[in-house]
């Protein structure tokens, strides 16, 4: 087991690899996203670019949920496991073009962008156009005490102490399969606790024997915890089932299908009647 820079554990040969061969196994096979243990693939977006979800995004999704340039003074947005950044921004210009006719979204919008990932950070962090309104950090948000922390810091310097939307897309496979069944619960729980609407695209379970096989084909053998998840089949069934039963959550949308057959699930906060939030005040909790 070694430990990044940014103290990711890696088993040696999972580290060497990603380091190596990943980038020669994608470039050779196209679009064959090669294997990344975490889903950190140096060139996600050659294979998933930003417009294949942001299509099926609203440009108004921010006045949908409540909010809009005249009467929110801040909207602070989360993207958990942000790679290098391109849907992030893509995001942010996205929701911009809403606003066009009178305040644009910049200054207004806030968006952080976190990854596991030092490197892709590094990445987001030399190609980020919007140094103001978009930050990224390296964060493990299977971590929930370093969560906390670094996440309530930043929401600090906006006086408030939850997001008004968190994205999480195609990352909780990840850490399904990294940290196991109760960390997946413990991840869904926690976003759903440091935000107001939770936009959420979990992975098929086909994506898990994907991921699973192409690990093998490298003779990297399975993920810790792959063989032992009891959580397993409609995955989109049991995030929802989770969010709503036990972190006070309901599904008030949902937009699909993306090209890879995956629904974008909107959340909200029970407290919180859609489009009729004070999203001026800063939140209590
Ligand atoms: C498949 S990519 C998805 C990127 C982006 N969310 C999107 O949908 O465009 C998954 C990302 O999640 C990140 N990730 C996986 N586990 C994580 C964790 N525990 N904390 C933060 N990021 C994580 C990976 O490093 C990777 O960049």
């Amino acid at each position: 087991m070694g430990v990044t820079p940014s103290g990711v554990k890696f088993s040696t040969r999972k580290f060497f690899y990603r380091r190596t061969k990943m980038a020669s196994t994608v470039q050779r096979e196209g679009s064959d996203p090669g294997a990344a243990p975490y889903g950190n693939f140096i060139n996600y977006y050659t294979f998933n670019p930003p417009e294949n979800r942001l299509t099926l995004i609203p440009r108004t999704l921010l006045r949908d949920i409540g909010y809009s340039s005249e009467t929110s003074e801040n909207i602070t947005v989360l993207d958990v496991g942000c790679n290098s950044g391109d849907f992030t921004v893509a995001l942010y210009r996205h929701l911009q073009e809403q606003e066009s006719s009178s305040r644009t979204a910049e200054g207004w919008v806030h968006l952080l962008g976190c990854d596991l990932d030092e490197g892709l950070i590094l990445r987001a962090e030399q190609s980020n156009p919007f140094p103001n309104s978009i930050s990224f950090i390296h964060l493990d948000v299977a971590n929930d005490e370093h969560s906390r922390t670094q996440l309530g810091s930043y929401l600090s310097k906006f006086g408030r102490s939850s997001f008004d939307l968190c994205l999480c897309l195609a990352v909780t496979m990840w850490v399904h399969l990294n940290h196991g069944d109760e960390a997946l619960l413990e991840l869904l729980s926690r976003l759903a606790s440091l935000c107001h609407h939770l936009l959420l695209e979990t992975q098929p379970w086909k994506c898990y024997r994907s991921a699973a096989r192409r690990l093998r084909k490298l003779g990297r053998g399975d993920f810790e915890h792959f063989k032992t998840l009891k959580i397993r089949g409609d995955m989109e069934e049991h995030a929802r089932d989770h969010l709503v039963r036990n972190c006070g959550m309901k599904l008030v949308r949902s937009f699909g299908s993306t090209a890879w057959d995956r629904t974008l699930m909107l959340f909200t906060r029970n407290a919180i009647e859609v489009g009729k939030e004070e999203s001026t005040q800063p939140s209590t909790n």
